[in-house]
């Protein structure tokens, strides 16, 4: 049997879609109104860091795989061309969003996010925590519509630019 690697980058990277941002709707959803919900401000930061520490190296680890199928396959369909034209703005929007988390994972997690965080808990936990909530209702909503555009994209449903 020959390895069909189109479509073994395909379920990859939607392996790699599903518990990425399947993870990131579990943080926004349950997780972070769960953490909010806690008596105490120390509480509250503790488990959070605890949390966001094991979805991090997760995450990492997802985003890798969903980058490396994703350009996997847009050089195999020839599909570089699709980046200058209107209609494929999903596959804009998937870059963006996997830019997005690589950058705050790789980049500003480590070096800037985790001090800021550390440091703006202690100062107004509340405050805090409404804006990391928000960041991530965002970046969700985003990562929704890029879904709704890609699948219905890749299955032959493009606007008519
Ligand atoms: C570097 C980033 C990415 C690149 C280069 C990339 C590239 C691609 C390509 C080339 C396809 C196949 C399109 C076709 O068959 O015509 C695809 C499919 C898809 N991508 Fe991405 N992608 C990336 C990130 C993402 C992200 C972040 C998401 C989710 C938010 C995502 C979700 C999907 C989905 C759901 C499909 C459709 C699978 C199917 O039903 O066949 N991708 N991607």
């Amino acid at each position: 049997m020959e390895i069909n690697t189109l479509a073994l980058a395909r379920a990859l990277h939607v392996i790699g879609v599903v518990l990425w941002i399947g993870g990131v709707a579990m943080v926004t959803t349950i997780l972070l109104p769960a953490v909010r919900r806690l008596k105490t401000a120390e509480d509250q930061i503790v488990l959070f860091e605890r949390l966001e520490h094991g979805f991090a190296w997760q995450a990492r680890f997802t985003t890798l795989l969903t980058g490396l199928s994703g350009f996997y396959m847009v050089t195999v369909l020839h599909a570089w061309p699709r980046y200058g034209m209107p209609q494929y703005w999903w596959l804009h929007a998937m870059t963006a969003i996997w830019a997005i988390f690589t950058i705050m994972l790789f980049v500003l997690e480590p070096l800037v996010l985790h001090k800021w965080f550390q440091q703006k808990a202690a100062q107004n936990p509340e405050k805090t925590f409404r804006i990391i909530q928000r960041m991530h209702w965002i970046l969700l909503t985003l990562s929704l519509v890029t879904l709704f555009g890609a699948v219905s994209g890749a299955h032959g449903w493009l606007l008519p630019l």
